[in-house]
């Protein structure tokens, strides 16, 4: 099939710390190299998602402390869709990693970005290097696809091989109402852990507690250290997973356990600043900032964790629940990155890509 030339994207040319820099453009339609293959966004018949994340926020408001992308460049980490054409590399198509994965032209797959390259999902293309794309199996719906792939890509790893949750662990995890943390929390439940969480409303502690978290703390309203230690017999928790960073940093170290670990995997407050190791030296707690890239980056692991994610979804351990979709548009965009850099976000938001 032959692509446009050129496709709605939404994106930025420049940062904020104004919303009003996302725009809409009409960029030319990516060729794909010989190793990439080129996904539709839409098809009749066959809706195409792209999922919102707390670090697209970051990016528009000019707060993301990595490098960005080069302006203009297009939003969005990833993507449900399906494929348009296969990759015609000959390495690529003997590659047993690639056969394994049975890509077929307008089978259903997700796909991500990275965050980091010009090739946003909020598109109506996405071509992408054939490693970063994943079939979706049959029986699990378009939405939860998309709306598991990323934090269940990010909670099975981290959850794996940052700190391997086991029965009987008690686990802190903030954000806990947002896509990423309830991934966390419900992963840690489905190993036998008791999980408490904390966030910022009563609201989202009610539906993180009906979610299946077992002590959600209001951080607004109650001392969350004092409160984990009360919860723990004074002991503290195993593991923190923590997706805010600057803000929750003393709160991570008052309560975490002797021969804990602590896994920072975001900075919604703002990084932590430089700290000397050794003033945890009492409690050898284990540090570590972990990006899920670290895991899935290789193209096996890559494949069995997403593959991992869809079985855990259709076990029901995890259950993504999307309060939120919006469509591709500028507005669209800015209405659901604004709401989730406000914090009045809970669950997973998605851009809805109008069908062709
Ligand atoms: N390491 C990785 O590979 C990876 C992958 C995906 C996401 N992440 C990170 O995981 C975290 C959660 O991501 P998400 O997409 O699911 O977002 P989210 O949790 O839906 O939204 C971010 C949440 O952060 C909390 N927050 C705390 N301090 C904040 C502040 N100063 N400003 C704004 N919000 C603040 C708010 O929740 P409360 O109301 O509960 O405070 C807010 O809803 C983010 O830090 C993200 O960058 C990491």
């Amino acid at each position: 099939m032959a692509l446009p030339a050129t496709m709605t994207a939404v994106g930025l040319s420049k940062t904020g710390p104004s919303f009003d820099v996302i725009e809409e453009f009409k960029f030319p339609v990516p060729t794909p190299s010989p190793t990439q293959i080129p996904i539709k966004a839409c098809s009749p018949g066959r809706v195409h998602w792209a999922g919102v994340n707390f670090s697209d926020t970051q990016k528009i408001q000019g707060t993301w402390p990595l490098p960005l992308p080069p302006f203009p460049f297009t939003l969005g980490i990833e993507c449900l869709g399906t494929i348009v054409a296969l990759p015609t590399d000959k390495a690529v198509l003997s590659d047993e990693e690639y056969t394994v994965r049975r890509f077929a032209v307008g089978s259903k797959v997700v796909s991500w970005s990275a965050g980091m390259t010009s090739a946003g999902t909020f598109a109506e293309y996405l071509v992408a290097e054939w490693s970063d794309v994943f079939p979706v199996p049959d029986g699990i719906p378009d939405r939860t696809a998309v709306a598991s792939f990323v934090p269940g890509c990010t909670a099975v790893p981290l959850a794996t091989e940052a700190y391997n949750v086991q029965p009987g662990d008690t686990v802190l995890v903030h954000t806990v109402a947002g896509s990423v943390g309830l991934a966390f929390a419900q992963l840690a439940k489905a190993r036998g852990a008791t999980v408490i969480g904390t966030t910022s409303t009563r609201a989202k502690a009610a539906f993180a507690a009906q979610s299946g978290v077992d002590h959600v703390i209001v951080y607004k309203e109650e001392d969350v250290a004092a409160r984990v230690l009360e919860l723990t017999g004074g002991l503290g928790v195993h593991a923190i997973f923590d997706g805010v960073g600057k803000d929750t940093f003393q709160t991570d170290l008052a309560c975490i356990r002797a021969k804990g670990t602590i896994v920072w995997l975001g900075f919604a407050s703002g990084p932590v600043e430089p700290f000397a190791p050794h003033i945890t030296a009492s409690k050898a707690v284990k540090y570590l900032f972990a990006s899920s890239i670290a895991y899935t980056g290789d193209k096996k692991a890559g494949r069995e964790y997403v593959a991992e994610v869809f079985r855990l979804v259709a076990s029901g351990a995890l259950k993504p629940v999307v309060h939120g979709e919006y469509p591709l548009s500028a507005a669209g965009v800015r209405e659901a990155e604004q709401a989730m850099a406000e914090g009045r976000t809970s669950g997973k938001y998605l851009v809805k890509v109008a069908a062709d």
